[in-house]
């Protein structure tokens, strides 16, 4: 194994950024090799930018890249199977952002690929990274609050969101792009499987989506009921223009943990004319920053020293999996029971 692996960077937008400035100068035993998007502007932008030396429109010829040893795949998530499964193929190791892909099936084919190529396969949740949520599983695990008994776990976020997840059949919608991480933590810090599903949801901010998508909701409430008997809640919200909110608390037989806060800094003014204030976080790029870095360290890591890695493909799996009955109880109102066989997507249309 080289003492340097060289990265590359499928989808160079927002997250794919994120993670290709940490890897030119944060990560330990790694270096930006080569970015592709199929966006020639974005490509080459981010290349001049960090200097990365190769750049590509093609993510194939990414792949065929001797000097890359591993990607990052941080394309919409449609794309994520196809890419995953290419990269494998090529003998990459993978950090795949989240959700994981469309259903349970392309997981499962993108874990098997990754089993038979022998590479790491790691997914992008981060909130497993962050100081505040390792804290919180620390806690949890020294037994110091009991069995954990019920998990609450909000994500509410400022902006709308782009137009292309209006249609839920073609992003499943915001359980998908925004909860995936509490879908994630829950199972984490409860330290089980969901086995049964109820979700309500409404579209209350992005009334211009309506006509055109009547399913989309900007608003979710989902309670999940896991194997160990834990319940739990996931609250989500797109829109929301307040600030990034991402919260959670765990309560256990005998205390309560809890994750997160609105208050951007601890610094509060206090006039007569504006009574008390201070600043909410602006965006989950501020909150989250570090545990990027700590992810993508923990990611070159595991494949320096052949580990497995903290956040599997089994877990971009499960994630996925109670996504899609999250959506399917949306749809029919009715409670899902996990051990029932998901449905492929032509199906679920006629739920
Ligand atoms: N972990 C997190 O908190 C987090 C945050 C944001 C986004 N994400 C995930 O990251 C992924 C990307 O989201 P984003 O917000 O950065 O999107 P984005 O639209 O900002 O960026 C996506 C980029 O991928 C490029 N692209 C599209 N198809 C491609 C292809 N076939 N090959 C190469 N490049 C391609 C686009 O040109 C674009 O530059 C999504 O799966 C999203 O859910 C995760």
């Amino acid at each position: 194994m080289k003492d340097i692996i060289g990265i590359g960077l499928i989808g160079a937008g927002r997250a794919g950024m994120i993670h290709a400035e940490n890897f030119v100068s944060r990560v330990p035993g790694a270096r930006m090799a080569g970015v592709a998007d199929n966006s020639e502007e974005a490509a080459k932008k981010a290349a001049d930018r960090l200097h990365i030396p190769y750049w590509y429109t093609d993510y194939r010829k990414l792949l065929q890249n001797p000097e890359i040893d591993a990607v990052i795949v941080v394309t919409p998530t449609k794309y994520h199977k196809e890419i995953v499964l290419e990269a494998a193929a090529a003998e990459k190791h993978i950090l795949c952002e989240k959700p994981m892909a469309m259903n349970s099936e392309e997981c499962k084919e993108m874990i098997q690929a990754a089993e038979e190529h022998q590479v790491k396969l790691q997914i992008g949740f981060m909130r497993r990274f962050d100081k505040s949520f390792r804290k919180a599983k620390e806690i949890i695990d020294s037994g110091e609050i009991g069995q954990v008994v019920m998990v609450k776990s909000l994500t509410h976020g400022p902006s709308t969101p782009r137009e292309w997840m209006y249609d839920i059949e073609k992003s499943n919608g915001p359980l998908a792009e925004v909860n995936s991480h509490d879908i994630d933590t829950m199972r984490w810090l409860a330290d089980s499987e969901a086995v049964s599903i109820h979700a309500m949801a409404g579209n209350f901010r992005c009334r211009e989506a309506a006509e055109n998508y009547p399913d989309f909701y900007d608003t979710v409430l989902m309670n999940v009921r896991m194997a160990n008997g834990a319940i739990c809640n996931i609250d989500g919200a797109q829109g929301v223009r307040y600030g990034y909110d991402a919260r959670v608390d765990v309560l256990g037989t005998k205390g309560l943990v809890q994750i997160g806060g609105l208050k951007e800094t601890t610094t509060v003014s206090c006039t007569k004319e504006h009574g008390m204030s201070s600043g909410i976080i602006a965006s989950w790029t501020d909150l989250f920053s570090e545990a990027y870095v700590q992810e993508d360290i923990s990611f070159v890591r595991c494949i320096l020293e052949d580990t497995e890695p903290e956040v599997t493909g089994y877990d971009g799996w499960k994630a996925v999996e109670i996504v899609k009955a999250g959506n399917r109880s949306i749809k029919t109102g009715g409670i899902i029971n996990l051990n029932e066989k998901e449905k492929p997507d032509g199906e679920e249309k006629k739920c």
